[in-house]
């Protein structure tokens, strides 16, 4: 018997997707959801997500040898639809027998959902409106995440609250959705439940775990962040349409807006074309975010972050933020 009944009831159905023992999905961070984060969080009832980000195959390879080494639980693995090499990325995740993959950064190209169903993965996507959404389960997708703008790293332009109300009453009843973005306590994760939401999907909470492996200087700037300093980036040049970040504000987001001004110029040159301009951009982002999570530098570095992150204020295992989460989820449903 669960010791949070009712939250455990509500998770029921993500639980038992996911074949985690809570439907708390630890979102993939590019850097940060290495092998140790993600072993920890589905050791600890949760779902662990590999960022694939940028990696070759032979990386992505590593790193799931290397959190098989760590769990035997399940966890997943998020692939950015763009990248390059996305169906030899496929090919890993088949070999690895890989139970859940994730499809971010974008619509998925033409067979990637079917390659993925062929090995009995089952693909959980991201849309950004009602009708690409149930397109998509239409497509073959097993599972949606809904991700509002208050969430850190790469995001649209609508909020958690109001993304819930449009997809949850159409969609939850015969699909899994999960909600990430903004959600900072088990108050809000009751909530999401109730509407229907099958489970969450968190990030920023999860970034600075005792097990995460982001530089020390990371993590004090998320502790001593508030709510406010979690700012989205903005686009600078009207041709190049670039998907906002929400990071917290230093010296790197400034420099963001002098690289977006170079590579408008790369376009106008004709030197690149929209394709090798936006993976531009995202390689950025890659390198940026690196910067501060590994090497420590905060200044120059992204920190990407979600607006939750006032609420993050001090360094715990990822075993103590779940349980802390399910007891709040408890305490308000208890309160009803
Ligand atoms: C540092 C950081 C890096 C992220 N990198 C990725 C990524 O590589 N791929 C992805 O799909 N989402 C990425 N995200 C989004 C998370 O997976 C998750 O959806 C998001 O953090 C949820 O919102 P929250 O931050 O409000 O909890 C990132 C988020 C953060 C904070």
């Amino acid at each position: 018997m669960s010791a949070f009944p009712k939250t455990s009831a509500l998770m029921a159905r993500g639980a038992e997707f996911l074949g985690s023992e809570t439907a708390i999905l630890c979102g993939a961070m590019s850097w940060v959801s290495e092998r140790n984060l993600v072993a920890a969080m589905s050791n600890a009832g949760g779902f662990g997500v590999i960022a694939c980000g940028a990696m070759t195959p032979e990386l992505l390879d590593a790193e799931i040898a290397g959190t098989k080494a760590l769990t035997d639980k399940p966890f997943g693995v998020n692939l950015i639809t763009m990248h390059p090499d996305l169906f030899d990325l496929i090919g890993i995740c088949e070999k690895h027998g890989v139970s859940h993959v994730v499809l971010a950064g974008g619509i998925p190209p033409k067979g990637s959902i079917d390659a993925l169903k062929a090995f009995g993965a089952k693909v959980i996507v991201f849309a950004p409106t009602l009708a690409l959404a149930k397109k998509q389960f239409r497509g073959g997708a097993d599972a949606l995440v809904i991700e509002g703008s208050e969430a850190g790293g790469h995001i649209g332009p609508i909020s958690t609250s109001v993304l819930a109300q449009e997809f949850l009453p159409e969609l939850a009843a015969e699909h899994v959705v999960f909600v990430a973005g903004g959600i900072g306590r088990g108050d809000m994760i009751a909530a999401y439940l109730e509407m229907g939401a099958a489970g969450v999907q968190m990030g920023t909470a999860f970034a600075c775990a005792s097990e995460s492996i982001a530089h020390p200087d990371f993590k004090k700037a998320f502790f001593r962040a508030k709510a406010r300093d979690a700012d989205a980036s903005v686009q600078i040049d009207a041709r190049l349409p670039v998907i906002p970040v929400r990071a917290l504000k230093n010296k790197g987001t400034e420099e963001f807006a002098a690289k977006q001004r170079e590579v408008a110029l790369l376009l106008d040159q004709g030197s690149v074309d929209m394709g090798e301009a936006q993976l531009q951009i995202e390689h950025y982002w890659a390198g940026a975010l690196r910067r501060a999570v590994i090497e420590g530098d905060v200044e120059n570095g992204s920190l990407m972050a979600g607006q939750s992150v006032g609420m993050v204020s001090a360094e715990e295992p990822v075993a103590d933020i779940i349980a802390r989460l399910m007891s709040e989820s408890e305490a308000a449903l208890n309160r009803r």
